[in-house]
C-alpha cells in the first residue's frame, strides 16, 4: 500500500521524485536553479511542482512572475485548501510557497512535520524544493525527505566550504539518498569539474560518503535579464548558455536511477514519522 494513502486518504498521487535544492552559502543561485530546472523538466513533459521552502525570504514567486494568494501555512491553519495554494506558473509548472512574506522560520518540530506531510500531498511527477540558505534545522529536515539533494555552490572558496558543511550536516543527520553537486556561475566546464572533484574527494576522505556530479551552469548575463523580466531564463532565453546547461542538468537528473524510483523516500519517511 502506498504509505501516503494511510496519512492523507484523499490526496492525489505524490511526486515520484523529490529534489531538494540547498547550498550552505546564500546567493549562489539556488532559486534560479530550482525555478529553471522546474521549467526544463516541465518542458520535457514531466508534471513538475516547485515549492519555495525559504520561510524567511521567499522569492521564487518573483522569478516565476507568479502571485499565489495564499501559502502552505494557510493550508496548515485550515484557512485555505491545498489546491488554492498551488498556482500554475510559467511554462506550466505547479508552484506553491510555504510562507509568503517575512513570516519567519517554522517554529517547531510539529510545524515542520506538518509541512512535510503537506509536501507529500503536492501532486506531480517531480517535486522540487527550493530551500533557504544555511544549514539550520528547517533546511536539513526538509532536505532529509528528498530522494535527491542538489547542493549548489559556486567556485568561490567560501561557497565550497559551506557546501561541504551542508553535505556533512546532511550525512551526519543520517541522510541515505543521493547527494549531487551543481556548480553554478562557472566560466568553463573544466572549472566546474575541478570544484566538484574537490568536494567529492573531501566527502570521500572525511565522511566516507560518495557524492555525484549534477552538472554545472555557466555564468550568463541572461540570468539577470530574465530575473528582471520575472521569467525563467530557460523559457525567456532558451538558447542562452545558462539555459543549455540547465537543460543538461534536468536531463541528467531524471535520466538516472532516481527517475525510475517508484516508492519515494519522501513518502516512506513521512509514513515513518507517524508510525
Ligand atoms: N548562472 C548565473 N549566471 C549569472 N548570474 C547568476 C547565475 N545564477 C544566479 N545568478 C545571480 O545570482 C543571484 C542570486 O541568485 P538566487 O537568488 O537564485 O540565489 P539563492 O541561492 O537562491 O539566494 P538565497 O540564498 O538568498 O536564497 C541573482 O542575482 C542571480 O541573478
Ligand atoms: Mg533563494
Amino acid at each position: 500500500m502506498n504509505p501516503r494513502l494511510r496519512i492523507v486518504p484523499d490526496a492525489a498521487p505524490a511526486a515520484a521524485l523529490t529534489v531538494a535544492v540547498i547550498s550552505g552559502k546564500g546567493g549562489v543561485g539556488k532559486t534560479n536553479i530550482a525555478v529553471n530546472l522546474a521549467a526544463c523538466l516541465r518542458g520535457r513533459g514531466l508534471d513538475t511542482a516547485l515549492v519555495d521552502l525559504d520561510m524567511g525570504l521567499a522569492n521564487a514567486d518573483v522569478l516565476l512572475g507568479a502571485a499565489p494568494e495564499c501559502d502552505l501555512r494557510d493550508v496548515l491553519a485550515r484557512r485555505r485548501a491545498l489546491d488554492e495554494a498551488i498556482v500554475l506558473a510559467a511554462g506550466g509548472v505547479r508552484f506553491a510557497t510555504a510562507a509568503l512574506g517575512a513570516t519567519g522560520p517554522a517554529a517547531n518540530a510539529i510545524e515542520r512535520a506538518r509541512m512535510i506531510e503537506l509536501l507529500a500531498r503536492v501532486p506531480g511527477e517531480v517535486l522540487l524544493l527550493d530551500c533557504a540558505a544555511g544549514i539550520d534545522v528547517n533546511v536539513m529536515a526538509f532536505a532529509q525527505q528528498a530522494d535527491v539533494v542538489l547542493v549548489v555552490t559556486t567556485p568561490e572558496p567560501t561557497a565550497i566550504t559551506d557546501a561541504y558543511a551542508a553535505v556533512k550536516t546532511l550525512f551526519c543527520g543520517g541522510y541515505d539518498g543521493s547527494v549531487r553537486v551543481l556548480v553554478n556561475m562557472v566560466e568553463t566546464r573544466a572549472e566546474a569539474r575541478e570544484v566538484c572533484e574537490r568536494l567529492r574527494k573531501v566527502c570521500e576522505n572525511f565522511l566516507d560518503k560518495a557524492i555525484a556530479d549534477a552538472g554545472y551552469v555557466l555564468h550568463d548575463t541572461h540570468v539577470e535579464l530574465a530575473v528582471r523580466q520575472r521569467r525563467p531564463f530557460a523559457i525567456q532565453y532558451p538558447r542562452c548558455s545558462a539555459s543549455i546547461c540547465a537543460a543538461a542538468v534536468a536531463a541528467r537528473l531524471v535520466g538516472g536511477r532516481a527517475a525510475r524510483r517508484t516508492a519515494p523516500n519522501f513518502l516512506r519517511r513521512v509514513a515513518g514519522m507517524f508510525a
